[in-house]
């Protein structure tokens, strides 16, 4: 598994601690900005993210921005992906298990550090359940992103 991470100016900063946490994990991952504090629109950067995902499952996704919600919203308009914005590792864990979220939203502004890497190793490392009904609800979001 690879990561692909991004970050507006508001998650600049815990972009870098968050890859300096997944240099320690050894995982590999791919920056595909902001580098600065100069002001970007999120949007931007999710997008970017977020069609990478969409086309390989061996991607996984993570967004930074003030609040984690505006880079959530934008990656979920892209087909074939299910991110989260999870404030707390149950949220991550049970967004894997139950919905193979593929990209994590995280928010940079007012959150603690410790959060953050309970949340990003929870959701690294537990598996989508496969459970019958869990396909079924996650296949009937395919299949609505295929009709529209
Ligand atoms: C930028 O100020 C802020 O709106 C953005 O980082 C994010 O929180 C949006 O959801």
């Amino acid at each position: 598994m690879k990561v692909i991470i991004a970050s507006d100016h508001a998650g600049v900063k815990l972009k870098e601690r968050i890859k300096n946490y997944l240099k320690g994990k050894k995982i590999e991952y791919t920056d595909l900005g902001t580098d600065s504090s100069d002001s970007v629109d999120y949007p931007d950067y999710a997008i970017k993210v977020a069609e990478k995902i969409a086309k390989d499952k061996n991607l996984r996704g993570i967004l930074v921005c003030g609040t984690g919600t505006g880079m959530t919203i934008a990656a979920n308009k892209v087909k074939g992906v299910r991110a989260v914005a999870a404030y707390d590792p149950y949220s991550a864990k049970m967004s894997r298990i139950d919905n193979d979220s593929n990209v994590l939203g995280l928010r940079g502004r007012f959150f603690p550090f410790e959060k953050v890497r309970k949340i990003i190793q929870i959701w690294l490392n537990t598996p989508f359940s496969g459970e019958e009904r869990h396909k079924r609800r996650i296949k009937k979001i395919a299949d609505y992103e295929r009709k529209r």
